[in-house]
């Protein structure tokens, strides 16, 4: 099959690390499913794949036993059921699915012991930790990694939206008691981007009132098409960065006037006085403690990465006068995918397609991703599909 492939000689930037060559179509083994890929849905994990950092995802795989030599990235698939693995269940050949990333080991303890398989140390993330993502002719994923292809959408916008669309729900509705409520302020970092957009949409859906941030004029405006209640600027603000060390009050001072100052408007956007139930966290580095911060007496910065980096400097101060809670988030689970998804096919919420590549362009659409040159919304691959 054709596949595009990153090997460790190439790993660098996303526009020359991945290249289309000629591979075996990987074995199907017992409860696996082998997908025509259609069309591949575009993520920030390959662009770390490519980088090949934080994390040597070809190194790693092979420490663990893996032959292969190259990584064949692509966390989002819609395509038709090919094949089956003995004792597959729950699709057959011709069925057209789209899939989640999760990929866990049932039988492992954790997961015996009743542990959300998401949370088991066995999950890993396919097409990313898991060698045979979508960027190639066929995919092989676990049974249970399949749903069903929102039948209204198009190969491409059916591919474009699990990995950010779940991974934003889980992150809205997954940590009970802050679930998103009828009138909840919630904070969205990146509004215009993968995760942003969706969750834009979600918080409006389930009543709440979404304040997204923005880096320009153009995703300012899409943001508000999606349902945005108004939006931050944060080229207006230069607090940005590391929390400066908390005994050094002149620093200290002119930090929190910053992040006072993003409060304030905060406020004006939201029309009130209240500060944000739930901060929507992916930005990391650069933005957490602000997150901190701003959000309310007893509410959630929930965070599922750390694009700016990975120091997540608080001032502890907040965190516990005024009961916050910091909660770490990854993927989502199968129920999480079947609801997004059904969402997305009954037409509530848009899986905003932004730009559909054809398949030499997968290492140009990564390398927009790093710079942040993107089209808001989410990015499609067409592989074996014509649009
Ligand atoms: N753990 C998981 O399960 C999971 C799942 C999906 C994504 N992620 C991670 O989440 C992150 C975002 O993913 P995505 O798909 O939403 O990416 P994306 O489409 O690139 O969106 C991210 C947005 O972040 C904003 N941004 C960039 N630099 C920023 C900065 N210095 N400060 C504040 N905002 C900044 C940009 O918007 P503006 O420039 O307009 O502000 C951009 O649109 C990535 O690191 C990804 O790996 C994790």
């Amino acid at each position: 099959m054709y596949a595009s492939l990153i090997r460790q000689e190439r790993y660098g930037e996303p526009i020359n690390a991945f290249r289309t060559e000629v591979v075996d179509v990987p074995p199907v083994q017992p409860g696996q499913v082998l997908i025509k890929v259609m069309a591949a849905g575009v993520n920030y994990n390959n662009v770390w794949a490519a980088l090949g950092s934080p994390l040597d995802v070809i190194a790693a795989r092979q420490k663990s036993g893996a032959t292969e030599d190259f990584h064949i990235g692509g966390s989002d698939l819609s395509g038709i059921v090919w094949a089956v693995g003995e004792g597959a269940r729950g699709v057959k050949p011709g069925d057209e699915v789209v899939a989640l990333a999760c990929r866990w080991d049932e039988s492992a303890e954790d997961i015996r012991l009743g542990a959300d398989p998401v949370t088991s140390s066995s999950l890993r993330v396919w097409g990313y930790e898991e060698n045979y993502g979508s960027f190639a002719q066929f995919a092989v994923v676990d049974d249970y990694m399949c749903h069903p292809k929102p039948a209204r959408l198009s190969w491409a916008a059916a591919s474009c939206y699990m990995a950010t669309a779940a991974t934003a729900y889980r992150q809205l509705f997954g940590w009970h008691p802050h679930t998103v409520r009828p009138g909840d302020p919630v904070l969205i970092w990146g509004g215009a981007g993968g995760l942003g957009s969706i969750a834009i949409q979600l918080v409006r859906h389930a009543g709440g009132i979404p304040v997204a941030v923005v880096s320009s004029e153009e995703r300012r405006e899409f943001c508000m098409q999606l349902g945005a209640q108004g939006c931050i600027d944060r080229r207006d603000f230069d607090h940005w960065g590391r929390l400066p060390d908390t005994s050094d009050e002149q620093a200290m001072s002119a930090w929190l006037s910053g992040a006072r100052a993003f409060g304030r408007r905060f406020w004006e956007v939201l029309g009130e006085r209240r500060a944000p139930r739930i901060v929507l966290e992916h930005s990391g580095a650069d933005t957490i403690p602000t997150s901190m911060y701003l959000c309310d007496n007893a509410g959630m910065v929930v965070i599922c990465g750390g694009t700016t980096g990975y120091n997540g400097d608080i001032d502890l101060r907040f965190l516990w006068m005024r009961q916050k809670r910091l909660q770490g988030s990854h993927v989502a689970s199968l129920r999480e995918a079947r609801e997004v998804t059904r969402l997305i096919d009954q037409g509530a919420i848009d899986p905003c397609l932004s730009r559909t590549f054809g398949f030499e362009e997968i290492g140009l659409a990564h390398q927009l991703l790093r710079e942040n040159r993107h089209p808001a919304g989410n990015m499609a691959v067409l592989v074996n599909a014509e649009e």
